[in-house]
């Protein structure tokens, strides 16, 4: 029998998909790590806090009471009450906890959202630079990104009127991301209420993971100028999480029971004792965050300095998340190689601009999500290599 030549198996969008270049970063980070060499990790976007003891105590308790079990599948009752409470605390707004489904990340809900609403061909307006991975969701389910570039001068803001000019038939929502990953900026109540005005009947996306990380100023959701609003949010960033995997989307009373039968297909309900995690999380202290952000900010302000000091361009300081997004240009257009070089030659991770999309290449973002020892080192090492760039 002549062998047969095997076949890719895969789909062309599997094939296709580009990769999440900050893991590919800390990936290469961690061979280097194997082999011996101290390497710096400024690249991803994890709070080096532990969790809270209080919120591991709860998910102890919960297994130890046998919570091993599925859930319902939108979440368990009392802790969509807790994040329902937590809107109306912090923002105002009344909702039910019947519109939230909880999920097992922000991602799986972005999932879920997209899965929910889209259409092929449907046209989802986003901003230059963007969350990496946002594109690839609404490609993946054969829709069509549709970017607005975003100036640094205005602190890479998305502005309803320019949003106004690229909304058309076949727009199927806006997505916003308020405190942004990677340019740390803040919508202005202003201009959410602006892109619910504009947005109109289209639904506006609004990504809220990094809520509660804003160091100046006021912060505000969507929710406050539209019901119209799919939100995703969760657990990975404000109560360092990232690794319990635990999220939520809250959606239009009319969309709930779609929601509900897809995430009952697709994904049954998120692991039942990290959702009690979820409940200690949202109901227990909080003083461990505000403390959190207290070092976020002083980290903020020392990388800030140090950045700029080295010559690399920060034009509008970022207010929230932990990253800072620098232009780099001065050094190398070409953001891929530039961070592999940094890695190799200096020891520090840090993510490609070309990760956020073209609007955001020859950028660098820095995450400071990291010690201020850290931090400092990272900074040497990169001072002293961007020195040498500049004398050669
Ligand atoms: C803007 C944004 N959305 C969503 C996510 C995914 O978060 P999760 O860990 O909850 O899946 C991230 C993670 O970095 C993010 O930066």
């Amino acid at each position: 029998m002549p062998h047969k030549k095997s076949k890719c198996i895969l789909s062309r969008k599997a094939e296709e998909i580009p990769p999440f270049y900050v893991m590919d970063v800390l990936e290469n980070a961690q061979k280097l790590e194997a082999d011996g060499r101290d390497v710096i990790h400024l690249e991803i976007g994890e709070p080096d806090f532990p969790t809270a003891p209080h919120i591991c105590e709860a998910a102890s308790a919960a297994l130890a009471r046998g919570a091993t079990k599925y859930t319902h599948s939108q979440g368990l009752p009392a802790l969509r009450e807790a994040i329902v409470e937590s809107y109306r605390e912090k923002f105002g707004v009344e909702l039910s906890p019947e519109q939230v489904i909880v999920s097992s990340g922000t991602s799986p809900a972005l999932l879920l959202t997209f899965l929910a609403l889209l259409e092929r061909r449907d046209e989802v307006v986003m901003s230059n630079p963007y969350y990496s991975c946002y594109p690839n969701f609404v490609k993946y389910l054969g829709g069509k990104p549709v970017y607005v570039y975003t100036n640094e001068t205005d602190g890479f803001a998305l502005e309803p009127e320019t949003v106004q000019q690229y909304l058309n038939p076949s727009t199927k929502a806006v997505l916003i991301n308020s405190p942004s990953n990677p340019c740390g900026h803040v919508m202005a109540a202003e201009s959410l209420e602006g892109m619910a005005e504009v947005a109109g009947s289209i639904p506006i996306v609004s990504d809220e993971i990094y809520q509660g990380l804003v160091y100046s100023g006021d912060e505000h959701s969507i929710l406050e100028y539209t019901d119209n609003a799919f939100v995703v949010n969760g657990f990975s960033k404000l109560y360092a999480m990232t690794g319990w995997r635990l999220g939520y989307v809250i959606c239009p009373k009319e969309c709930i029971r779609a929601f509900q039968k897809i995430h009952q297909n697709f994904f049954i309900c998120a692991n039942s004792f990290v959702q009690e995690a979820g409940i200690a999380a949202l109901r227990g202290p909080q003083d461990h965050v505000a403390e959190m952000i207290k070092t976020y900010n002083k980290r903020r302000q020392y990388m800030l300095k140090r950045l700029i000091g080295m010559g690399l361009e920060v034009r509008s300081e970022p207010r929230g998340a932990f990253y800072v997004l620098a232009d780099a240009r001065k050094f190398s257009n070409d953001s891929l190689e530039l961070s592999r070089r940094i890695l190799n030659e200096a020891g520090v991770a840090v993510t490609p601009g070309i990760d956020f999309g073209e609007g955001a290449e020859g950028y660098l973002r820095f995450s400071y999500a990291n010690n201020l020892k850290n931090i400092e080192e990272g900074m040497d090492r990169l001072e002293l290599f961007l020195k040498k760039e500049l004398e050669n």
